[in-house]
This record gives C-alpha cells, sequence and structure tokens, in this order.
C-alpha cells in the first residue's frame, strides 16, 4: 500500500519549492471509510487537505481519528448512487478549493452467476461505479483546473477479462475504464488508469 500511495503520488503534480500557495490544495477520495481508499486518505491528509465519503459514518470516522492530521480530513456520509449523496459531497468543497486530485475509488459489485444477477443491483452499481465519477468529475472540474489538478479512476482487471459472475463488477467497471479514456480524449486534464493490488500486498 505504502509503495503504490507513494508511486500514486509521484504522479501528482507537487508544489513548486518555496512558493507557498495561498490555499492548501485539496485531495478528494471518494470510498475512504475501508480499504484503498482508507489508506490513500491517510496518506494524502500529511499533506493536503482531504475529503472524502462514504455511507457508513462510523468508518468514516474511523479513517479520520486514525490519520495523523485528523483536522486536515473533512468526511460526509452519503450515497454516492443517488443524486442527493452526491450533492452532499459536492456542497462539502469549500467554494474556490484547489483541487489537486480526485481519486474515483468508491465501487461495488456483487458477484453472482447470470440467471441470479440481480437486476436493481446492477443498476445501482451503474450509478455508482459509472454515473458517480462523471457527475463528480463535472461538479469538480473548476477545482481542478484551479488547482491543475488531476483524476485518478481505480481500476480492476476483471474489467477487461470476462469471468463467470462478474458481470455486475466486470461490466460497470469496463465502462469506467471507459469513461476515463473520453475524459483523456475530452480534456486537457489527465487521468490515470491503474490496476488496484490490495492493502499488503
Ligand atoms: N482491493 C482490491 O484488490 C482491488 C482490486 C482491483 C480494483 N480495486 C478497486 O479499488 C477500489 C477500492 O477497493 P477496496 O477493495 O478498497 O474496496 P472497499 O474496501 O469495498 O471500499 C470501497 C469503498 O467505497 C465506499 N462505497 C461503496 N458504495 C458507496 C456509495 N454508494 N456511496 C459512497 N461510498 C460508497 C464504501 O463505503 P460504504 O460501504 O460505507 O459506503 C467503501 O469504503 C475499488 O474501485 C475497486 O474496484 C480493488
Amino acid at each position: 500500500m505504502r509503495r503504490f500511495c507513494a508511486l500514486l503520488f509521484s504522479q501528482v503534480p507537487q508544489r513548486p519549492l518555496g512558493l507557498h500557495l495561498p490555499m492548501e490544495p485539496w485531495v478528494i477520495v471518494t470510498g475512504g471509510g475501508s480499504g484503498i481508499g482508507r489508506g490513500l486518505v491517510h496518506h494524502f491528509c500529511r499533506d493536503h487537505l482531504v475529503l472524502s465519503c462514504g455511507r457508513r459514518g462510523d468508518k468514516l470516522d474511523e479513517t479520520k481519528q486514525e490519520c495523523g492530521r485528523p483536522d486536515a480530513v473533512t468526511t460526509v456520509a452519503c450515497d454516492l448512487g443517488t443524486p442527493e449523496g452526491r450533492a452532499m459531497l459536492i456542497a462539502a468543497l469549500p467554494e474556490g478549493a484547489l483541487v489537486r486530485l480526485l481519486v474515483q475509488n468508491a465501487a461495488i459489485g456483487d458477484p453472482a452467476p447470470l440467471a441470479e444477477l440481480d437486476v436493481a443491483h446492477f443498476e445501482k452499481a451503474l450509478q455508482v461505479n459509472v454515473v458517480a465519477p462523471l457527475a463528480l468529475t463535472k461538479a469538480f472540474l473548476p477545482g481542478l483546473l484551479a488547482g491543475s489538478g488531476r483524476i485518478l479512476h481505480l481500476g480492476t482487471s476483471v474489467a477487461h477479462q470476462p469471468q463467470r459472475g462478474t458481470a455486475t463488477y466486470g461490466v460497470t467497471k469496463a465502462a469506467f475504464h471507459r469513461l476515463y479514456q473520453q475524459l483523456n480524449a475530452s480534456w486537457t486534464l489527465r487521468g490515470y488508469a491503474t490496476m488496484c493490488r490490495k492493502q499488503g500486498s
């Protein structure tokens, strides 16, 4: 995990030495209440303000309390699979904030044989894994442009290698990958697609 963060951080524009920006830049990490998202919040809060979210407020509280600089971390308990939840996260970023990095980390997708696939869950996964990243990118674009920011999509090999039982996760993550490609084709902002590892590997 430490190596993953170091590699990622090496690709994020740094503040020029000796130049103090009037405002500390922000890193936004979706899904910071567990796993990779929690690790990224802990890493980036060392020298950035961090905004994160998840549905479970208690897990976000743990992330905040266990990090080295709790005052730098703002968390929002919200469901990114709904317009209301996305609006809560967007409203939590102060007006005029400089965004250095938007990490599209939150994702869902329960495994199931195709015959038993829950279509309602598939629709929810589309909202969380595809609609939310697009909506958040649009909403945070002014801050990203102001902060010379970048966007990171947490991708997965499952998006590119169909296997039994992975339709919901794999199809939505494939669309998420296509969204990353579209962003690169559409804007001068640069995105990074990456394969992920579990913590500790
Ligand atoms: N771990 C791996 O080996 C691996 C491999 C390949 C790719 N990845 C990718 O890396 C990312 C993180 O993986 P992970 O293993 O760390 O997953 P994880 O522990 O399940 O974390 C996902 C986070 O997203 C949040 N989340 C889920 N649905 C949400 C919603 N509707 N609204 C707001 N937040 C939501 C969850 O919090 P709540 O449940 O509280 O909402 C959770 O904190 C994912 O994009 C995954 O596809 C991971």
